[in-house]
C-alpha cells in the first residue's frame, strides 16, 4: 500500500504500540483516526500528529467499531486500514488471578477486536481494497504458566485472523496479524514486582513494533504477509 494521503485507524492509540505506529505512519503521510479511553492524553497526541483525529472510547463498547468506521469516513470521506490494537494483560496464578479482571480483557483482547474487524470488513469488502492489522503477541503462539487467559485471547485473535485472510484473499483486502515479544510499554504497570520480566532479558521498543506494522503496509499489491513475529534478540523463551 502507498500510505501517502491514506486514511487509517489505530485502537489503542494513546501508548505504547498504538502511539509509537501512530506518529510513524502520520510522519510517512498517513491521515490518523485514534481511539482510545484516556481524554486529554489522546488529545494531546492527535495535536501533535498533521491531519488527525480523535474519538474517545472503550473498545468494550459494542456501539462504537460502526461508530468509529463512521467518523472516518465523515471526517476524511474514507478508511483504508485498521490497525486493531488496544488490549491489556492480565495475568496470575489458579489462586491469585482476578477473575473478573481476566473476562474483561477477554472482551477486550478477543470480543472487540472480533467486532472491530468485522465492522471494518464489511466496509472494506465492498469497496475492493482495505487493509486490517491485529496485534497478537509471541503469546498468540506459545504458552507460559500463569498468562492462561492472556494466551487463550491471543491464540484466539491468531484464528480469527487468519480465517479472515483466507476469506478475504483476492477480494483486494488484506488481513495480517503483527506478534510483538516483550515490548517496552505501559502493559506491565499493574504488575506485582515479581511478576515482571527481568530486564537482562531484553525488551523491544515501541517503535521497533510500529516498524512492523509500517513494513506489513507498504508491500506491493501481489505480497501479504500474514504474520510477523518480532522478539527481543536477548529473549530466551
Ligand atoms: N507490550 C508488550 O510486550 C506486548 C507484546 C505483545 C503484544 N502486545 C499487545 O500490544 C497491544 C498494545 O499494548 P501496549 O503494549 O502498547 O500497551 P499499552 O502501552 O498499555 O497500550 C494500550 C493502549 O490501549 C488503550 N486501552 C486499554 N484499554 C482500553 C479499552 N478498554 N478501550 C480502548 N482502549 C483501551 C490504552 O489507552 P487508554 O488507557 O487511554 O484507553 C493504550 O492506548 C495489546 O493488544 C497487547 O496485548 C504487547
Amino acid at each position: 500500500m502507498e500510505l501517502e494521503g491514506k486514511v487509517i485507524l489505530i485502537t489503542g492509540a494513546n501508548s505504547g504500540i498504538g502511539k509509537a505506529s501512530a506518529e510513524l505512519l502520520a510522519e510517512a503521510g498517513m491521515k490518523c483516526l485514534l481511539t482510545a479511553r484516556d481524554e486529554k492524553k489522546l488529545d494531546r497526541l492527535t495535536e501533535r500528529l498533521p491531519g488527525a483525529k480523535a474519538v474517545v472510547g472503550d473498545m468494550i463498547d459494542p456501539a462504537l467499531p460502526q461508530r468509529l468506521v463512521d467518523t472516518a469516513l465523515e471526517k476524511f470521506g474514507r478508511l483504508d486500514a485498521v490497525f486493531n490494537n488496544a488490549g491489556v494483560m492480565n495475568i496470575g496464578s489458579i489462586e491469585e488471578a482476578d477473575l473478573e479482571a481476566l473476562c474483561s480483557m477477554v472482551r477486550l483482547n478477543f470480543e472487540a477486536v472480533v467486532r472491530m474487524s468485522y465492522v471494518a470488513l464489511r466496509h472494506m469488502k465492498p469497496q475492493g481494497n482495505g487493509f486490517l492489522i491485529n496485534t497478537s503477541s509471541l503469546a498468540g503462539l506459545k504458552t507460559f504458566p500463569h498468562l492462561g487467559a492472556y494466551n487463550g485471547t491471543k491464540f484466539a485473535v491468531e484464528a480469527l485472523t487468519d480465517a479472515l485472510r483466507m476469506e478475504l484473499a483476492g477480494s483486494g483486502v488484506k488481513v495480517a496479524v503483527v506478534e510483538p515479544g516483550r515490548t517496552n510499554t505501559h502493559l506491565f504497570d499493574h504488575w506485582t514486582e515479581d511478576q515482571k520480566f527481568d530486564p537482562a532479558q531484553g525488551m523491544l521498543e515501541p517503535e521497533d513494533v510500529a516498524r512492523c506494522v509500517r513494513f506489513i503496509l507498504e508491500q506491493p499489491e501481489q505480497v501479504l504477509i500474514p504474520r510477523l513475529l518480532v522478539v527481543p534478540a536477548r529473549q530466551p523463551r
